[in-house]
């Protein structure tokens, strides 16, 4: 069952909570958000010289040329935003920050000419991020110097605060979400700033036509695959939980683009189970976090093909050296690999650029069978509101 504009969000249509329905929700949401975001009727002539731009947003020109983007957002929101600042920086060549929106309202990035200020919030209403536009539109105003700037929301409530304090928005498209766990509109945020990436990078020509149409075609492979990974792996991760359904501190490595995912991950395994969880760096991780590690310590690597897989394998051994636990997220198959990883759980092939798309949503799936085989109240945990709006 999927959501669309005719069914009831607050209906569970069948799944046992919202959190499961959410997951299962998000194929339909990459379609609907590339739908959206990308042209039906693009030319992906691979011949042709850099082709037209294939994404639906209308920005000015100027704002195309920024020099620098600054991302302000809170929790899940920022953790798509540290996923975005590799595309950005990596893909179309723009330093990019992110910060906490509550440490940029104490600490606020330097003020800089041509800077493009993003604000991610699912809810649109987190206080945090809209005190943090705030400050920035605020600064601004009072500089003597003229800043040339922009703000743009990217946000699931397209009437929400933030739309009405911001220069543009782009809508993600996830429908409502109920359970207090972002599953799906996360999903939808990295679609958004994955079109929106490709977009600086197609206009400022630092993508070949060749890059652009295998990036392209391969994001239309994603709502099939997370399908794929959703029907392959459910049944294997709710037998994996159940070997960890007593952890008390977990472990989540990823590198590059997935140490946002690691983050991530942990967040969610944090908010619904309650374990201990922590996302790092796989380098850092060894400069000191690894004292921690015993056999009662659950370590989880992100480690997809590409350039950091013999560095994450590294790092996973070390783990398995001492004495940890470790369940693998890979789309790596060779059966040397599989011997590290005491549990393996596989996703499609995909370009590493786009990995983490394929990546997050088994750290959902763990996070979320841990929890109900805990007996906890997935989709209302402890502490929590869905929207922090004070
Ligand atoms: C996500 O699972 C959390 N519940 C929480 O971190 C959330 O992402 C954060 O509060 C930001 O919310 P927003 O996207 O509505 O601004």
């Amino acid at each position: 069952p999927i959501q669309n504009a005719d069914t009831d969000p607050h209906d569970r249509q069948g799944f046992a909570h919202f959190m499961l329905k959410e997951i299962y929700e998000q194929p339909e949401v990459v379609r609907r958000c590339l739908a959206t975001y990308l042209k039906p009727d693009w030319n992906s002539d691979r011949d042709a010289a850099l082709p037209a731009t294939p994404f639906n947003l209308a920005f000015p020109e100027a704002l195309f040329a920024v020099a620098e983007i600054q991302i302000v957002a809170c929790g899940t929101s920022r953790h798509a935003g540290l996923v975005a600042q590799y595309w950005l920086e990596q893909l179309a060549g723009i330093p990019t920050r992110v910060r906490s929106a509550s440490e940029f309202v104490s600490a606020p990035f330097p003020l800089t000419t041509n800077t493009l200020t993003i604000a991610v919030t699912q809810s649109g209403e987190t206080a945090d991020t809209l005190a943090a536009i705030e400050v920035a539109k605020k600064r601004r105003s009072q500089s003597d110097v003229s800043l040339q700037s922009w703000s743009l929301g990217i946000t699931n409530q397209p009437d929400s605060s933030l739309t009405k304090a911001v220069d543009y928005t782009l809508p993600t498209l996830a429908g409502a979400e109920v359970g207090v766990a972002a599953t799906k509109t996360f999903m939808a945020q990295l679609v958004v700033f994955c079109c929106l990436a490709l977009a600086f990078a197609v206009r400022r020509r630092v993508l070949s036509p060749q890059q652009l149409v295998d990036t392209i075609a391969a994001l239309r492979l994603l709502p099939d695959q997370i399908e794929t990974t959703l029907k392959q792996q459910h049944e294997p991760i709710q037998t994996v939980a159940q070997t960890f359904t007593d952890v008390k501190d977990c472990i989540v490595l990823g590198r590059g683009m997935n140490r946002a995912i690691a983050l991530e991950g942990a967040l969610k395994l944090k908010e619904t189970t309650y374990i201990h969880a922590e996302g790092y760096a796989g380098g850092e991780f060894m400069h000191g976090p690894i004292a921690l590690l015993d056999a009662k310590v659950l370590v989880i690597a992100i480690a997809p093909a590409g350039n950091v897989y013999d560095q994450m394998l590294a790092n996973a051994q070390k783990a398995k050296t001492n004495g940890a636990p470790l369940i693998g997220i890979t789309n790596v198959t060779e059966s040397s690999d599989r011997a590290v990883f005491d549990h393996q759980i596989t996703v499609p092939a995909i370009d590493e650029l786009l990995s983490p798309f394929l990546t997050v949503t088994p750290l959902q799936l763990l996070a979320y069978a841990i929890a109900v085989q805990r007996g906890l109240d997935v989709d209302r945990p402890r502490n929590i509101t869905k929207t922090l709006i004070h």
